[in-house]
């Protein structure tokens, strides 16, 4: 009988992603979500709703009582610098969120659980690629969320309670190429939505934060990850906890840095013209170089990322555009 997901945060950007990736390969999937940020146009078909709030014990017990046999835990707020000012609604939607997730799961007997975490927990590089060795001490809240829910889960597992993927993401980026993916974030932060902003005239420039850093070009470098591979990564490793017994975290990257400059270049050969953008003092809290040793993902899971090259990630973001 076909396994059944509740993807918490599935209306989202990469939990869209994710529901498309398991449909795809034959679970049953219920999506619950909130739409704080998520969209129904995300909403694919085969794919049972529920509208309800991590915060909402009742309504996500009742979702979980319906015969889930895993979670993939995606609901949560991303905004690095916001969760500096309002560390209180990260503490709560990230944390007591998680928590309240974890505690269900162990109300309605359900054991396997795969968590979007993200490569903020390692902080500043101290060496790059970072594998998953590298010290962990995250420089923003945000981050520190993440960590402090992969500690619990860690205790949950030890304690015979459940098992869990962490899954600590680079930079994700890109839709899925068959353009079954639609909904757009809404007031975006990253670079690519916010060039895509630019090139379709909705935003009038992209400030470059910072062209003066110990990089070839000056920009920071980063490690870009297409969304379609990141999603292949949750259902394999939900197959993994579902035969084995174990628990681990690993990095999802391509191993491969690209600078801002050179993203801005990739798109300008996309889209056929010149962004309008200008370089900005840098932002507070960037590294120079982020990348990813993500052999780990290889081992364990034999995930590879299909797309390695900038120009074909772009590619489907725009294709969603013309
Ligand atoms: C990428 C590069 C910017 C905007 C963040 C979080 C991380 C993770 C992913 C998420 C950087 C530059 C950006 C702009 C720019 N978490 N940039 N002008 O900061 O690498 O990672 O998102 O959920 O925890 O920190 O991603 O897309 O913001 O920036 O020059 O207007 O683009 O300086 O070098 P980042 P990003």
């Amino acid at each position: 009988m076909a396994k059944k997901i509740l993807v918490a945060g599935g209306a989202g950007y990469i939990g869209s992603h994710v529901q498309k990736q398991l449909l795809e390969e034959g679970f049953e999937v219920l999506v619950y979500d909130n739409l704080s940020s998520g969209d129904k146009v995300n909403l694919l078909k085969g794919a049972d709703f529920i509208e309800g709030d991590i915060l909402d014990k009742n309504t996500l017990d009742k979702a979980m009582a319906q015969n889930i046999d895993g979670v993939v835990h995606l609901a949560a707020k991303k905004a690095v610098g916001e969760s500096m000012e309002k560390p209180e609604i990260y503490a709560e939607n990230n944390i007591s969120g998680a928590i309240n997730i974890l505690n269900s799961m162990i109300k309605n007997g359900v054991q396997h659980i795969v968590f979007s975490s993200s490569a903020a927990v390692y902080g500043m590089p101290e060496y790059t690629p970072i594998d998953e060795n590298h010290p962990i001490n995250p420089i923003n809240y945000y981050g520190y969320t993440k960590y402090a829910i992969e500690q619990n889960m860690a205790w949950f597992a030890k304690l015979g309670k459940l098992n869990y993927a962490a899954l600590r993401y680079f930079n994700a980026v890109g839709y899925a190429a068959d353009k079954s993916i639609t909904g757009r974030e809404r007031n975006p932060q990253n670079l690519l939505p916010i060039i895509m902003e630019v090139a379709t005239g909705k935003r009038e420039k992209l400030s470059v934060f910072g062209n003066d850093y110990d990089t070839p070009d000056g920009t920071c470098i980063r490690d870009y990850v297409h969304v379609s591979d990141l999603a292949k990564a949750h259902t394999a490793a939900m197959r993994k906890l579902m035969t084995e017994k174990s628990s681990f975290a690993l990095n999802l990257g391509t191993g491969k840095g690209t600078s801002v400059n050179e993203v801005i270049a990739a798109t300008e050969k996309v889209i056929g013209k010149k962004l309008n953008y200008d370089y900005a003092p840098r932002r507070a809290g960037d590294p120079a170089m982020l990348t990813a040793k993500a052999d780990k993902a290889f081992e364990l899971l034999g995930w590879k990322p299909n797309y390695t090259n900038i120009e074909d990630i772009v590619r489907t973001v725009w294709n969603l555009e013309i």
